[in-house]
């Protein structure tokens, strides 16, 4: 596996790739892997004959210095299992190299990237969005991994991929969860070992709400069962919770119809944890 600390020698590794005509997947990761991004390096593996990881914890997608700072890092144990997964490359920038002095343009999807957990965390999808489309023209990917447990952040790059015509095809791959049911996150380790128990409220709160969406069921009815549910777990504290059009993410005026998105953010102390489903409500 060859680690490339600068955007000259991952340039060098793909264009070698290249002239094979082989195809690249790439996994955009901020480190400290888990599960979660290890099925993202599998489902590049089945779709590109070559699969390049990059580790980089965005400084400009912290809208706090304070959550910055506390972001865990593992590099080696990272680099461990991408090798035991067979990975090709991986791309570790330091910060300099991606947003050297002076930089000032900026990618955003202006819509998009302002609702929803963007009007929680201003900013965040921006900086999401320009460092994705950065590390895109660094690397040239086929296609890009992504995990539908940042339900919007997937929607924020298929919009940009599409507006911007970046010919990379983005594809999105289910939730990877722990045995209780808790979405595997990178945050998870911040949790207080009572707030680790607590957290499996916000899977529990999904579940609930796609058994009423499957058979039948009201808007209001969807949200207070959630909010109920959250509620009754006193460690828990409900940040956000949207029901939208499964992809322009656009408030359901009406009846609940088609594919639609419960999207959730849930404080436990400091930490915020996301979770999201996707249920196609039984017409009532
Ligand atoms: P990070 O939080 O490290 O996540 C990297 C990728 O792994 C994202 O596409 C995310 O959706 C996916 N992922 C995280 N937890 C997952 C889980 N439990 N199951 C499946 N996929 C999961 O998301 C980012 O980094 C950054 O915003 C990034 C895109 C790298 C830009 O800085």
């Amino acid at each position: 596996m060859l680690i490339c600390p600068t955007k000259s020698e991952i340039r060098t590794a793909v264009a070698g790739y290249r002239a094979a005509g082989e195809t690249v997947g790439l996994v955009p990761t901020m480190g400290f892997l888990h599960e979660g991004h290890m099925e993202l390096v599998r489902g590049a593996r089945e779709r590109a004959d070559r699969v390049v990881v990059w580790i980089f914890v965005n400084p400009t997608q912290f809208e706090n210095a304070g959550d910055l700072a506390a972001y865990p890092r593992d590099t080696e144990r990272d680099l461990e299992m991408l090798r035991a997964e067979g990975v090709d490359a991986v791309y570790l920038p330091q910060p300099e190299e991606i947003y050297p002095e002076g930089a000032e343009t900026i990618v955003e999807t202006t819509r998009l990237a302002n609702m929803l957990h963007g009007k929680v965390r201003p900013g965040h999808f921006r900086g999401v969005t320009t460092v994705v489309t950065k590390f895109f023209n660094i690397i040239q990917p086929d296609l890009a991994m992504f995990g539908e447990k940042d339900y919007q952040q997937l929607q924020v790059i298929r919009r940009m991929v599409r507006d911007l015509h970046m010919p990379i095809e983005i594809v999105g791959l289910p939730t990877v969860r722990e045995a209780d049911g808790l979405a595997m996150s990178s945050r998870n380790v911040r949790l207080t070992p009572e707030d680790r128990a607590a957290a499996v409220v916000l899977s529990r709160a999904l579940d609930a709400a796609e058994r009423l969406a499957a058979s039948g069921t009201t808007l209001e009815e969807l949200r207070d069962t959630i909010t109920e549910t959250i509620a009754a777990e006193p460690r828990a504290a409900l940040k956000g919770l949207d029901v939208v059009a499964a992809e322009s993410l656009e408030e359901i005026p009406g009846p609940l119809t088609g594919p639609t998105a419960i999207m959730l953010s849930v404080a436990f102390g400091e930490v915020l944890l996301i979770d999201q489903r996707v249920v196609t409500p039984k017409e009532t």
